[in-house]
């Protein structure tokens, strides 16, 4: 009953809620980057009102000013309009609204199909569901729709098919790939052909700084299909405003978001309403045209930090690695290349194709840390590929820690030699 009280003239004795003139805090000022004055810091400060909900219990799915927010910006970017079957919640950033979504929609012991590799994020979710995770392959194109199609085509008669795939679209986490626009129209087609929906984790739909136009989201092309309803999107603040206020968004069809605001009326409530206050009073301070000349700014911050991590792996690890050049996101995900291929007798063995001892082990000793490319597999199947995040670290450092790697490979060669 409770957003009956926005309704005016009632008198409400309904919520258990404490009263906010008991609350320490009085005042809450924010100095935020003006993205429409080159960053320069403006000054701002939450009305009374805005800080009492701020402080105050709030609605299970999130202040209704940031759904709002939500369906502009999925106008903007998406071409989505309200009222075509889908409906928005805010959740504590994309990670919380994925858990729910998987446990309002999966069964225990079900199978779902993952890009592979995949979010690491995702494997205890879907494991404590007790789920089969399908792997579905990728490349430096993204998913791999023949991959999905053999998956499905092959499924045994006997088994019920999976009913989502998961799937990070733009920068993937670990890979940095972005799905080109056939792929995900042979996704979406897939999706149809065989029933089953769309997770579509997008954190870095933001950070696109690729040269050409970028692909339309899954979201946005399914409104051309002849059916929609199987996409569910995630956006996430944390990749643009701040990963440590903890919102994000999930823009899907209705009974699936309802069940997602049960779980949390059961697990944590709400979104924390202060994150909302805040969130909500830069985006609204911003507009849309603040807010898109921020994202392209942030995106254009990575893009030069890919850069200089590229012409760092250039420097050290050519010939030792080999990669492709991430269009978005914050990772370069690469292969070491441990047999040195001029060598004599430089047969593959089996340490060629596994990078874990040589990162967990032999680079950390070396002083440099990086994720084994096994961590981003279900099967923890082995693999020569490496995650490297090039979102913090200053040009001197990415340097070192590629000098280091270089040596790192250097040594496993020469040990490989020895033993040979
Ligand atoms: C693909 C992917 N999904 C979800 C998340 C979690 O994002 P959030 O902070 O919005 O929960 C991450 C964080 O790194 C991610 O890479």
């Amino acid at each position: 009953m409770l957003p009956l009280e926005g309704r005016p003239g009632q008198i409400s004795l309904l919520a258990g809620k404490p009263n906010e003139n008991t609350f320490p805090l009085t005042a809450m000022q924010l100095t935020i980057r003006d993205p429409l004055a080159s960053g320069k810091d403006m000054a701002v400060e939450l009305s009374e009102d805005e800080l009492h909900r701020g402080l105050q219990y709030g609605p299970t799915n999130g202040w209704s000013e940031l759904h709002e927010w939500v369906y502009g910006l999925q106008v903007l970017q998406h071409g989505r309009h309200k009222g075509e079957g889908w409906t928005v919640s805010v959740g504590a950033g994309s990670q919380d609204l994925v858990f729910k979504a998987a446990n309002a929609i999966l069964n225990p012991g079900e199978s779902v199909l993952v890009e592979t590799p995949v979010y690491a994020g995702v494997l205890p979710i879907f494991d404590s569901l007790g789920c089969e995770m399908i792997e579905v392959h990728t490349d430096a194109d993204g998913i791999r729709p023949d991959s999905l199609r053999s998956i499905l085509d092959n499924w045994p008669a006997t088994k019920p098919k999976p009913r989502v795939l998961y799937t990070v679209p733009y920068g993937s986490n670990p890979t940095g790939a972005t799905a080109t626009l056939e792929r995900r129209l042979e996704v979406l087609a897939l999706s149809r052909e065989h029933d089953f929906l769309i997770f579509e984790d997008d954190p870095y739909f933001n950070l696109y700084f690729g040269s050409a136009a970028r692909p339309p989201s899954y979201f946005a092309l399914e409104r051309d299909q002849p059916e929609s309803g199987r996409v569910l999107r995630f956006d996430s603040l944390s990749k643009i405003i701040s990963s440590g206020l903890r919102v994000g968004f999930i823009s899907g069809p209705e009974p699936i978001v309802r069940a997602m605001d049960i779980h949390s009326m059961e697990v944590n409530l709400q979104p924390s309403s202060l994150s909302q206050a805040v969130a909500y009073k830069v985006l609204s301070t911003w507009g849309y045209d603040g807010f898109q000349a921020h994202i392209a700014r942030v995106a254009e911050f990575y893009r030069a930090k890919r850069d200089a991590f590229e012409a760092a792996m250039q420097r050290h690890l050519a010939g030792l690695a080999e990669w492709s050049t991430p269009e978005a996101g914050m990772f370069f995900w690469f292969k070491l290349l441990l047999s040195d291929p001029s060598a004599p007798d430089a047969a593959a063995d089996a340490s060629d194709h596994d990078s874990e001892d040589i990162i967990r082990r032999k680079a950390f000793e070396r002083g440099v840390l990086a994720l084994p490319g096994t961590t981003f597999y279900p099967s923890g199947a082995k693999t020569a590929y490496v995650r490297a995040s090039f979102s913090l670290l200053p040009p001197e450092q990415v340097d070192e820690a590629l000098r280091r790697l270089r040596e790192t490979i250097l040594d496993a060669r020469r040990e490989r030699a020895q033993s040979q």
